[in-house]
């Protein structure tokens, strides 16, 4: 519950936050159990970094083809898949999650290759807040300033932003199976990105094909195209294409807000140093 009163639907699953997904519980209990095979690719992030969109490059570079594929992207997203339904996507997988390291599987941190994303922590409130608006099982109503008071605590689905992606961050130094992206490294230039995610997927992509893929995944082409959204009845009319930019957070922020945020960033990043940028 905001300070306004208004309510926001949170699951739980073994302790930690998520929006509401039919079995969640259920599908981590068993993804945490799930053997994946080798090859199967894993992009995990706090919501709202740009996960879907980084799903869609990953995808196209596995393919090798510059097209959107018509992937159920419902069933690539492992908090509402179960285990059967994982098995049965045709390999190799490319699967997201919002989950935590301890409900990943000993075996996939040990020997997949993970994409872990992420994006600054104002424009990611930004962007969650409108999800959360949009969502019809969060079924939120409150205004922003409202949100920010949860967000600013970790009091949101998927919890703080801080806990999940430091503890992430600590995790993935020094591993070769990891490649880390910001948000904002594939906005200024998402042609590198997707030529540093075929490198680590060892995969022989020509100069040509990421250019192409960098043109079909750009944010105004993907919405235009709606990319692979979820079907209605699972999510309403919540869109992963929203505005697609870096910095949007100055026309949602108040100064009061940007400061106080400031110096929450400064307690608790002061000893880590994840890469992040508030602007590009
Ligand atoms: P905004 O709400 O700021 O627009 P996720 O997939 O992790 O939920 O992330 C959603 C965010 O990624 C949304 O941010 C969405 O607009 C943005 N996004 C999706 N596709 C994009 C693209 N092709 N280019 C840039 N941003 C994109």
């Amino acid at each position: 519950v905001d300070s306004d009163g208004n309510h926001m639907v949170v699951k739980y699953a073994n302790g930690y936050p998520f929006p509401s997904f039919e079995k969640l519980k259920d599908n981590l209990d068993e993804f945490k159990k799930w053997t994946p095979k080798p090859q199967d690719v894993f992009l995990f992030a706090y919501p709202s970094s740009g996960t879907h969109w980084l799903w869609e490059v990953t995808c196209m570079l596995i393919e090798g083809k510059a097209e959107r594929l018509q992937l159920e992207k419902e069933h690539y997203m492992i908090e509402n898949s179960s285990s059967k339904t994982l098995d049965s996507l045709k390999e190799p997988r490319v699967l997201n999650a919002h989950v935590y390291i301890e409900q990943v599987p000993e075996c996939l941190l040990e020997n997949n290759k993970i994409i872990l994303i992420s994006r600054n922590p104002k424009d990611t409130a930004v962007s969650w807040y409108n999800h959360n608006v949009a969502d019809l099982e969060t079924d939120y109503t409150g205004k922003f300033p409202a949100f920010y008071e949860l967000f600013r605590v970790g009091n949101v689905p998927n919890g703080d932003w801080f806990n999940y992606n430091k503890t992430w961050w600590e995790w993935s130094k020094g591993r070769s199976n990891v490649l880390w992206v910001t948000y904002e490294d594939a906005k200024s230039d998402l042609k590198s990105v997707t030529k540093q995610i075929a490198k680590f997927l060892e995969i022989p992509a020509s100069d040509e094909l990421c250019q192409a893929i960098a043109q079909e995944c750009t944010f105004k082409k993907m919405k235009a195209e709606k990319h692979n959204l979820l079907p209605f009845e699972l999510r309403g009319d919540m869109s992963f294409y929203r505005k697609g930019q870096v910095g949007d957070w100055k026309n949602w922020f108040t100064v009061a807000q940007n400061e106080d945020f400031d110096q929450i960033w400064d307690e608790k990043m002061k000893d880590c140093d994840l890469p992040v940028q508030f602007t590009i």
